[in-house]
């Protein structure tokens, strides 16, 4: 056969008269194989590569708790097994599993540190406390050096991609919404993430300003990292910071002039309600906005299309699980996976914001709201009715099937 006058594709009847020949060969082999693996698929050199890279559970260690204030601590965790620990990227973050009472559950938190601590057996995460948070009160208060902590391997979307971000990221944090920011300053000073990034840190006061001495240091020895503190509530002198709310004049006033970059957001509800008015105000393109939000920063009440005649009420949720059915109770203004875990009924989660899709249950009754843009679904899970609780809300009385 000659498709082109270089191109001359060789084909051979014999090849085709083997191949049949060695069918029944084939099947006499199967047939006479023992059911039983040779070898157990843990041995596998492939698997006990991936297992070390990305295991499933992690066993870590606080070796170091770094007081802030009384409602702000950093942890230092060390990895039990070897070092170096899974590796991330800057921008990622660490799913956290705790025991409280009788209900299991699981919180993400940023990475702080530099993607290159992993080769050093060290993950740095900040804790914040929530007011009524369920999760962030039991570490502040309990957590203490030397306890053991299970958590999940790192993971997450909030990362910078050369290929779909500028070169210039305008990075936008709020409160303990530092923490990506810390570990992408880290990450370029270190030179493990390379892009310029232009960080405007919003807090109420001075004293909220967490790793100020070290972001400063970074900014003076490395000129591809720029910090701006910006204070809500400034009292006294306010010589060197900018005040007010981060919106589209600051952000112009610092961004490359003449230059595309990216916008990186991660901070509070309040934040990005005030964000979601000034940001269209840049004119730019929506890909280069990129936004961190856990489904605890919103606010149900403030959702479009949300009934709040609704809030404060309480429904029953139905839970089946394999063959047990559970009976809880589900407030209209807690996701179903807060309830879930309040009822004590584990279920697997991670991002807690719609997208990793490990908490993905099937609705069988009932009517739910899904917050706009933490829908993250994919199409035919949508159709046939399944939810990720942890940005889904009763709507009613509702039944769900778990895995
Ligand atoms: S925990 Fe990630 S989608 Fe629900």
């Amino acid at each position: 056969m000659k498709l082109h006058k270089n191109i001359i594709v060789k084909t051979k009847s014999l090849d085709f008269m083997n191949t049949a020949a060695m069918i029944p060969q084939r099947l006499a082999e199967i047939g006479s194989s023992s059911a039983e693996p040779t070898t157990a698929p843990d041995s596998y050199n492939v698997n006990l590569v991936a297992n070390a890279l990305h295991p499933k559970k992690l066993n870590l260690r606080i070796r170091k708790i770094e007081e802030h204030s009384a409602d702000v601590k950093s942890y230092y965790l060390t990895w039990e097994n070897s070092v170096p620990t899974p590796y991330f990227r800057a921008g990622q973050y660490l799913t956290v599993q705790l025991k409280v009472g009788s209900s299991v559950l699981t919180r993400p938190y940023s990475l702080a540190s530099s993607p290159a601590s992993a080769l050093h057996g060290e993950y740095h995460i900040m804790v914040k406390r929530v007011p009524d948070g369920f999760a962030s009160g039991y570490i502040l208060d309990n957590w203490q050096v030397g306890d053991k902590i299970t958590a999940f391997a790192p993971e997450g979307n909030f990362v910078y991609e050369p290929l779909r971000d500028a070169k210039n990221v305008v990075g936008l944090a709020g409160g303990s919404g530092i923490t990506p920011f810390l570990s992408f300053a880290r990450a370029i000073a270190d030179g493990t993430e390379d892009f310029n990034l232009t960080l405007l840190y919003g807090a109420r006061n001075k004293d909220e300003i967490v790793f100020k001495d070290e972001l400063d240091e970074i900014a003076r020895t490395c000129d591809k990292v720029k910090v701006i503190y910006v204070l809500s509530e400034a009292k006294g002198t306010t010589a060197g910071y900018e005040k007010g709310f981060i919106g589209a004049d600051l952000i112009q006033k610092y961004a490359p002039e003449n230059e595309k970059y990216s916008v990186f957001v991660c901070g509070p509800g309040a934040m990005y309600r005030f964000l979601g008015g000034e940001l269209p105000k840049l004119g730019i393109a929506d890909k280069y906005i990129r936004m961190e939000m856990s489904a605890g920063a919103r606010k149900l009440a403030d959702e479009p299309g949300y009934p709040t005649e609704l809030l404060g009420k309480t429904f029953r949720l139905t839970v089946i699980n394999r063959d047990e059915k559970i009976e809880a109770e589900c407030k209209a203004d807690d996701s179903i996976l807060c309830s879930l875990e309040k009822a004590g009924i584990a279920v697997p989660a991670r991002c807690r914001s719609g997208e990793c899709g490990f908490c993905r249950s099937k609705l069988i009754g009932g009517e739910v709201f899904i917050p706009q843009g933490v829908d993250k679904r994919r199409i035919a899970d949508a159709r046939f009715g399944y939810i990720h609780p942890c940005c889904t809300y009763p709507l009613g009385d509702i039944t769900i099937k778990i895995n």
